[in-house]
């Protein structure tokens, strides 16, 4: 049986999500990769116990999160089932619809059909009566986005979530998304996108900067690039590294492709003492607009080195510099 450790609030930073009344961990988990019915369960187990004994509280899902689609929200259920149903109002747990998650046009994008659908399964599968928030998953150019917000904030005034989010969108339709939410009145707190040393693109498309002025949060997926910011393809493609168990989302060849700077930047985070997994999340969180990394991880050893950020000195000026010239 699970005891959780009394000191799990001790090291966290809790960040603001935005201007809500939200507190976020600086580190967030997510379940996109080995939480699936391939992985081990004991492992996905170990994984949440070591994330929650160090104060993760946030745990991020998605309907189509496995293999196969959907599997990670019941692994996961049966894990609070098991271990954590006492520590429920200590956790913040979200999941999302947008990608296709069942046949036939009902499945998939932005309707009000589909996420209404979803989130009846997504709480089904976890178990749970409510999701603490709800994400719209990708734009989608073919709903109105009246549409898609009203069926978000319909899923809040049901009472199956508490907050909501839209993740992957551009600065203006953020911007649109945000008028639309706040005209329901209804919580949108949050904004999920991807950025890393690698990926910058909400620097470009406004998102950044549009979240920041509208104080809304910002949690930040695939800060490791999904494990080449990490040490771990510099001496070749592990056996049990994503690419290999995986395959989809991450290929030998952007490795090679970027194997020079990831090795420029390892020797960077060597002369500082940590690992490059550490230099690449202590970037992420360079600044206050973001609340949130959100890591992913095979193993709890992953976990506890990502966490070592808690610690040390932030990246001085001269080092921001130096990792630009060295990334782009
Ligand atoms: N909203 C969206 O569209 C979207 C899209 C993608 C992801 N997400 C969310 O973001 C979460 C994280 O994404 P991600 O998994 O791509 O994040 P990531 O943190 O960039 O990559 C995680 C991978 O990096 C490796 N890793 C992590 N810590 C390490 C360490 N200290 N040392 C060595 N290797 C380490 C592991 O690779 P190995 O598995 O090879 O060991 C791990 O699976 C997802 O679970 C999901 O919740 C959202």
């Amino acid at each position: 049986m699970y005891h959780a450790s009394k000191q799990r609030y001790e090291q966290m930073q809790y960040n603001r999500c935005g201007k809500s009344g939200l507190m976020l961990p600086a580190v967030s988990l997510g379940l996109w990769h080995n939480f699936g019915d391939l992985s081990d369960f004991e492992n996905m187990k170990a994984m949440c116990f070591t994330a929650f004994d160090n104060g993760i509280t946030h745990f991020d899902l998605a309907n189509n999160y496995g293999p196969e689609p959907g599997s990670a929200e019941s692994n996961f259920g049966r894990i609070l089932a098991e271990d954590l149903t006492m520590f429920r109002d200590e956790l913040i747990i979200s999941t999302k619809a947008g990608y296709g998650m069942w046949p036939g046009p009902y499945g998939d994008w932005g309707s009000r059909k589909y996420l209404i659908a979803s989130i009846d399964q997504s709480l089904k599968r976890m178990g749970l009566d409510y999701v603490d928030i709800f994400y719209h998953h990708r734009m989608d150019p073919n709903t109105p986005l009246e549409e898609t917000m009203g069926a978000l904030h319909q899923i809040v005034l049901s009472g199956k979530a508490l907050y909501v989010g839209i993740s992957n969108y551009d600065g203006p339709t953020m911007e649109r998304a945000a008028a639309i939410l706040e005209d329901l009145k209804c919580p949108f707190v949050i904004n999920q996108n991807s950025y890393n040393i690698f990926n910058r693109t909400i620097e470009h498309n406004g998102l950044k900067a549009a979240a920041s002025q509208a104080g809304k949060g910002i949690i930040c997926f695939s800060p490791l690039a999904q494990g080449m910011l990490t040490n771990r393809y510099i001496d070749g493609i592990p056996e049990d590294s994503r690419i290999k168990t995986s395959g989809v989302f991450l290929q030998e060849k952007q490795v090679y492709e970027n194997l020079d700077k990831i090795k420029k930047l390892n020797a960077l985070a060597q002369q500082r003492g940590e690992s490059l997994a550490q230099l690449a999340l202590k970037w992420v969180m360079k600044d206050s607009d973001i609340t949130s990394v959100l890591i992913g991880a095979s193993k709890p050893e992953q976990i506890l080195d990502n966490l070592k950020i808690l610690e040390g000195a932030g990246l001085s000026a001269e080092e921001l510099k130096l990792i630009d010239e060295i990334a782009l």
